[in-house]
């Protein structure tokens, strides 16, 4: 039987970034270029892959279990998501970076070491960033998107949030009051996938860092 390596994709743009990078190494996989589709899962059979398509926190969890033996993914997910997985490679796409935005005068809150509301769809990394590296007691709200609006509601005094262009803090009279992290996409890898399937996990790798020079 042949032996499929498998990847999975976070829905979205960064698939479709990726699928534009992997076919600069020569694989195609024309069929998930319809985006018509329903299918989920798309085989590649003259290279031996298999790729599918999941909702972008899914990634890790895929990965970790060996479901897929490669994954590609933000790394605000892998942090978030905290799964066990080897991080392999930055492909530097979709860069921008988790930062705390508030109003300027939030600004003050995060000196004070006071017990603020932090909202944000990123609950442990704003816990490990206020408990761990700035050891500040907070509350933290989890929210599943528009974050923006929480301090201008009154719902928190600051979020954390992935920050771009700045634009949309802009456009609603927040701004960055510190930045956590960096962010970007990485490739991340099955651990028992990269011991059984080495030489090909490898080759893959390679040719994706050739494809990004
Ligand atoms: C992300 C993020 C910010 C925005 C930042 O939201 O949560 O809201 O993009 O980009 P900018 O700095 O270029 O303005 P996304 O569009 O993913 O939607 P969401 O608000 O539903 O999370």
């Amino acid at each position: 039987m042949k032996k499929y390596i498998t990847i999975a994709l976070a829905k979205g743009r960064l698939a479709e970034q990726t699928l534009a990078l992997l076919e600069q190494t020569g694989i195609t996989c024309e069929e998930m270029k319809d985006k018509k589709t329903r299918k989920l899962i798309f085989t590649n059979e003259e290279r031996g892959l298999k790729f599918f398509l999941s909702k972008t926190s899914d990634v890790p969890t895929y990965v970790e279990y060996g479901a897929a033996d490669l994954g590609v993914v933000g790394s605000d997910t892998i942090l978030e998501e905290g799964r066990k997985v080897l991080e392999v490679l930055d492909l530097g796409l979709g860069r921008c970076d988790m930062c705390v935005a508030g109003p300027a005068s939030a600004r003050e809150l995060l000196k004070k070491n006071q017990v603020i509301r932090v909202a944000s769809k990123y609950p442990q990394i704003a816990k490990d960033y206020f408990y761990n590296r700035k050891h500040q007691t907070v509350e933290i709200i989890k929210l599943n998107g528009s974050v923006e609006l929480a301090p201008i509601v009154g719902l928190s005094e600051v979020i954390v949030d992935i920050v771009e262009t700045g634009s949309t803090l802009r456009a609603n009279g927040l701004e960055v009051l510190e930045t956590i992290c960096p962010l970007s996409a990485r490739v991340i890898v099955n651990e028992a996938s990269m011991k059984l399937q080495r030489e090909r996990i490898a080759g893959l790798i390679k040719n994706l860092k050739q494809a990004l020079q």
